[in-house]
């Protein structure tokens, strides 16, 4: 018998999305089940999980504890967003109409609109402004689910601004019950500054910008947009060794809209991630099969882009990928904050099963950025961290589309969304 301060009771059906993490390739589509069920935590971890009927003999709830009826609901473990732009000012709404008239992506960036146009925005910010930009940004992420989220710089492109970016995530993360994993993404794109000298800004970030993030211990990851026209192979494999000899983890942005082979050298250097892979080539996937880097994949830019082309879910887990789902959150290419829409993206527009992308949303992702201790599936141990959905069954998630069935969201056993509305906020 143990004891516990929170209980969530006669859920109709768990999700556990149980480990070993990650999973690859066909393993995604086993999600462990529980039918009317029970989780019980104590100072915010799991303490156990079970059928409802075992309930007494398993657990006391204290006279203080709380309980959740979970009647007609089922339960997930919280969302993992392992993939977002979350710190930028501005917003992009007319490039969004340029590209309805037809303009693309790359065309409008090779205007000097695009990426440029959000670190304008971003470095003449308050870094208040942009605290407070951040907070709204998390709570809405929060009611759709998330509870460990990865955020970006990439929009200061500067030793200042790259700073105050990660810098006001630190502070985010302090005040805000969803956690928070600082990347640095200095090079997502080359400053106008240095559009005719590549090679100096190169030089700038791995030698000044780099270092400074480290001693601050700003970030856990390193982050490199590999794109034409952005930072080629040679240059991401330049930035990527910086980055690693300074101490930094990897994730890449790879084979977004040209196939250079970001993927190739994500797998070799044991990147924690490749992202994107709209354009992934055979040999980027075998590599990824053989390998630990998990492929993340963001169905958001595909369809907020509007492009026919979307990362080849399918076969990446028929070869035996491990494939995580993320929102790539950001005002130019996917702009949303909802994990819950990219779930059910991932089984409307890239075919997975309801199973592999509720895998894709949880477990792999908390893997990917090295959480899968503490977060990302339901088990005795780990934080809970938790969504009640307004559903009989985890299909229906997904088969109801569109709008929010999020109920009530646990981070770290602490009732932080309550009937759709954000505690803090009542
Ligand atoms: O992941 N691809 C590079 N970066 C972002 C887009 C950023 C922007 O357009 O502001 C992405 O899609
Ligand atoms: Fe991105």
């Amino acid at each position: 018998m143990r004891s516990a301060d929170l209980a969530i009771r006669n859920c109709n059906q768990i999700i556990t999305s149980k480990g070993p993490a990650p999973k690859h390739g066909k393993s995604m589509g086993e999600l462990s089940v529980i039918e009317k069920g029970f989780i019980a935590a104590k100072k915010g971890k799991i303490i156990e999980i079970g059928k409802e009927s075992e309930f007494n003999q398993k657990v006391r709830l204290e006279k203080k504890g709380g309980e959740i009826d979970g009647t007609g609901m089922t339960a997930v473990p919280g969302f993992i967003d392992s993939h977002t732009h979350l710190p930028f000012a501005g917003s992009r709404e007319n490039e969004f109409g340029l590209r309805i008239q037809g303009f693309s992506y790359q065309e409008l960036a090779a205007k000097g609109m695009g990426i440029q146009t959000t670190v304008n925005a971003t470095r003449i910010i308050s870094k208040q402004e942009l605290t407070s930009l951040c907070l709204e940004r998390l709570d809405r992420m929060l009611v759709y689910g998330t509870t460990t989220v990865e955020a970006k710089s990439g929009y200061g492109l500067n030793l200042h601004d790259e700073i105050k970016q990660l810098e006001v995530l630190k502070d985010v993360n302090a005040i805000h019950p969803i956690d928070i994993i600082p990347t640095f993404l200095g090079a997502h794109e080359v400053p106008k500054e240095y559009k005719t000298r590549k090679k100096d800004y190169i030089n700038f970030l791995t030698h000044s910008i780099l270092p400074e993030v480290k001693k601050k211990n700003l970030a856990e990851f390193f982050d490199v947009f590999c794109e034409e026209g952005v930072y080629s192979l040679e240059e991401t494999k330049e930035l990527t060794e910086a980055a690693l000899k300074a101490g930094f983890k990897l994730r890449i942005h790879a084979d977004e809209f040209v196939p250079l082979g970001g993927t190739e050298l994500a797998a070799e250097l044991k990147a924690s991630s490749a992202d994107h892979l709209i354009m992934i080539t055979d040999t980027g996937i075998d590599k990824l099969a053989s390998g630990s880097t998990v492929a993340t994949l963001l169905p958001g830019v595909s369809f907020f882009l509007m492009l026919d082309k979307k990362a080849p879910a399918r076969k990446l887990i028929d070869k035996g990928v491990a494939v995580a789902l993320a929102t790539d959150f950001n005002p130019g290419s996917s702009m949303t904050e909802s994990m819950l829409f990219i779930l059910q993206l991932g089984v409307y527009s890239l075919r997975m099963t309801i199973e592999e992308a509720l895998t894709a949303t949880t477990l792999n992702p908390a893997f990917s950025l090295g959480r899968d201790n503490r977060t990302g599936s339901l088990e005795p141990g780990k934080d809970m961290d938790i969504i009640l959905f307004k559903a009989p069954n985890y299909q229906y998630i997904v088969y109801h589309f569109g709008i929010n069935l999020v109920k009530h969201v646990i981070k770290k056993g602490k009732i932080v969304v309550k009937d759709g509305i954000i505690e803090t906020r009542r």
